[in-house]
């Protein structure tokens, strides 16, 4: 299959088989699909919590039962549900451990590619915290971009999945104890195998024409 057939046939799925499970192998490749994301001058601002047991999931399906009870089935159900958390703000040490591992992968030639590094991922961390005064969302758009990566990459991994951002995020970072580690949670997504219950699954997909959502020039 082509990237662009993984495009194409990779669908929202409404109802999990709770007997199918994700592999081990298939983990570690979701894995290393969140981890390689891009993020804006290499930020990296997320954590992504992974619940794979019953109990984990059962955690999050509660807080879902009483605002979002659509999505509760799905978080139970699924074999894994994905947390995609922002972090509360770029501080200056997870902009060191950037840094440093920046210089242990072998990203600096000279001292001074590192400085030059440096100061243009300040500006840039900079000019969100103070100027535009949007730290928050320019975090939340880098962990959206690990949300697109997962979901492509479940797809051509033949793994189902649910984007959800029906959920309360306080009741989530309460069940989860998330705010204490200075994280924010901002989307999940339930992954595993459709169930026959699953709606979605037989219906076409939709999207507005190509000429109404690209211009060539
Ligand atoms: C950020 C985001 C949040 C979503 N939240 C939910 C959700 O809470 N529950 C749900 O059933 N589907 C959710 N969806 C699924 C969308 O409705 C679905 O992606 C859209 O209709 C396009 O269909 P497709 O994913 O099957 O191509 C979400 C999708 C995205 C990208």
């Amino acid at each position: 299959m082509n990237i662009a057939q993984v495009a194409t046939r990779r669908y929202t799925t409404k109802a999990f088989d709770p007997a199918r499970k994700i592999s081990a192998d298939d983990l570690a490749a979701l894995r290393t699909l969140l981890r390689n994301a891009p993020s804006s001058v290499n930020s990296q601002p997320w954590h992504f919590v992974i619940a794979g047991s019953d109990d984990a999931r059962g955690r999050i399906a509660d807080t879902l039962k009483v605002d979002f009870p659509y999505n509760e089935a799905k978080v139970r159900n699924a074999s894994h549900v994905v947390v995609l958390c922002a972090r509360e703000s770029l501080d200056s040490a997870h902009l060191a451990a950037i840094l440093e591992q920046e210089q242990a992968d072998g990203r600096f030639a000279t001292p001074d590619a590192r400085a030059a590094q440096e100061k243009s991922r300040g500006f840039y961390v900079a000019l969100h915290q103070q100027q535009l005064k949007d730290e928050a969302a320019w975090m939340d758009r880098q962990v959206y971009l690990a949300l697109g990566t997962l979901l492509l990459g479940a797809g051509a991994l033949g793994i189902d999945a649910c984007p959800i951002e029906g959920f309360s995020d306080a009741a989530v970072d309460a069940a989860l104890g998330l705010k204490e580690k200075g994280l924010h949670s901002r989307v999940m997504v339930a992954l595993g195998y459709h169930s026959e219950e699953d709606f979605n699954a037989r219906l076409p997909k939709s999207r507005l024409p190509e000429q109404a959502v690209i211009t060539e020039i």
